[in-house]
């Protein structure tokens, strides 16, 4: 059926606003009664195409005429600011796009990122020893869930963990869409000079981590230093902001689905726990403001015809929830076969990180409700305050005790 856009196009305000703080918003799942596309109304009154089934997503994001540039007209962006395209190589196009992330791909092989196991465990055991040893009840984000991530991303690249606090609160805001045009700027500024100063210092003082590598490349002309700047600020934020949410929101979602937490803590089987990882990145999708794309050319799909220009959002969340692909999309069911979701994308821009957030997330999810068996929210679910205003979802705080 083909879709007119009028009045009754629906509103996408890119968040996720769902009854079940864990769920897509039904009103955008309704949409594939119009089939696999259908048009939505954005924040500045722009409708572009928005995909709902997991086939058609995987097709337009594997396109070779659908475009990540953020500069093109008719990209659908985020929300006023969010426009500007300097976040490095994830909202570029090949042949640009393939010249970066070679630079960088190296250091993330599932062999190389294998390699950082004992030292993740390290991390994780010790903060767990921390967090026994301390008050309770504790935020689970500031004391577990945002220190793991950023202690393994600032030993890969090379960047102090002291400075974490500062990084931190930045990137939380550069990803914020509540945030004004100028606040996202000033703190995208803040951790440009930052990455800026330390690739200067790498390249006076190269040590053995990855932004050494990358600042080898402006003294071999390979890279200029801003490029290099913005690559690690891409890296810094993506490395830290995407798997402590996860973390976070994985272990409510397990508190609330207690039988699935018992099943998990309860196995030896390390599959078990790699398939819950899969699992819970398909049943949360952390990225729920969806995939974001514009059309270099008229694309004929499903029926439809994307026209040159046109914007494309492929919400992950939905293509997850999918029960073509997924039998009985909403349950949570650590032991089902996951792999085929879309959470870290699809296509050139499949995420760089992703062994290394798998790996990050087996060791939390194997060793946490384990080590912590009796671990329990301090809070009732509707003090919790979710991240409905963050293009990364998950929460800003959790209060647990034991
Ligand atoms: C559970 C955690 C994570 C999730 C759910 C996640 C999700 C994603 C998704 C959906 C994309 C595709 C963006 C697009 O198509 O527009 C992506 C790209 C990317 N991710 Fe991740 N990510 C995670 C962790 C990480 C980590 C730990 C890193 C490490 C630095 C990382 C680095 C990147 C980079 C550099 C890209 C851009 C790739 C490109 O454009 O070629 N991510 N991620």
């Amino acid at each position: 059926m083909k879709v007119t856009v009028d009045e009754a196009v629906p509103e996408f305000p890119g968040v996720r606003a769902a009854a079940c703080p864990f769920d897509p918003p039904p009103e955008l799942r309704e949409l594939r009664r119009h089939g696999p596309l259908a048009k939505v109304r954005l924040w500045d009154g722009s409708t572009p195409w928005f995909v709902t089934t997991h086939a058609e997503q995987k097709a337009l994001l594997g396109h070779p005429q659908v475009s990540a540039d953020v500069t093109r007209p008719g990209y659908p962006i985020h929300t006023a600011g969010t426009g500007g395209g300097s976040l490095s190589f994830i909202l570029m196009d090949d042949p640009e796009h393939a010249r970066l992330r070679r630079m960088v791909q190296g250091a993330f092989t599932v062999r190389r990122v294998e390699g950082m196991r004992p030292a993740v465990r390290r991390i994780v055991d010790r903060l767990i020893d921390e967090l026994l040893a301390g008050p309770k009840p504790v935020d689970l984000v500031e004391a577990f869930a945002l220190p793991v991530p950023s202690l393994v991303i600032c030993e890969l690249l090379g960047v102090p963990y002291a400075d974490h606090g500062f990084f931190q609160d930045n990137s939380k805001t550069v990803i914020k869409r509540s945030a004004t045009p100028e606040e996202r700027a000033v703190a995208f500024g803040s951790l440009f000079e930052y990455l800026d100063g330390l690739v200067g210092k790498k390249i006076e003082h190269p040590a053995d981590d990855l932004l050494s590598k990358v600042a080898a490349r402006v003294g071999s002309g390979e890279l200029t230093r801003r490029e290099a700047a913005q690559m690690g600020v891409l890296l810094l934020i993506a490395g830290h902001e995407t798997t402590a949410n996860m973390i976070a929101l994985g272990t409510l979602a397990l508190l609330r689905h207690p039988g699935q937490l018992a099943v998990l803590r309860e196995s030896e089987d390390p599959k078990l726990v790699a398939g819950a990882v899969e699992e819970l990145l398909r049943y949360l999708n952390i990225t729920h403001s969806g995939r974001r794309r514009v059309a270099t050319a008229d694309i004929e799909i499903a029926g439809q015809v994307i026209r040159a220009g046109e914007g494309i959002i492929m919400p992950n969340d939905i293509a997850n929830r999918d029960p073509e692909v997924f039998p009985d999309p909403d349950e949570l069911d650590v032991s089902r076969d996951a792999r085929r979701h879309v959470a870290f994308g699809f296509g050139v821009h499949q995420c760089l990180g992703q062994p290394l957030a798998r790996l990050e997330l087996q060791v939390v999810y194997g060793t946490l409700y384990r080590r912590i068996p009796t671990l329990a929210p301090a809070a009732p679910i509707e003090e919790i305050p979710f991240k409905h205003d963050g293009q990364v979802y998950g929460v800003y705080e959790l209060p647990v005790t034991w």
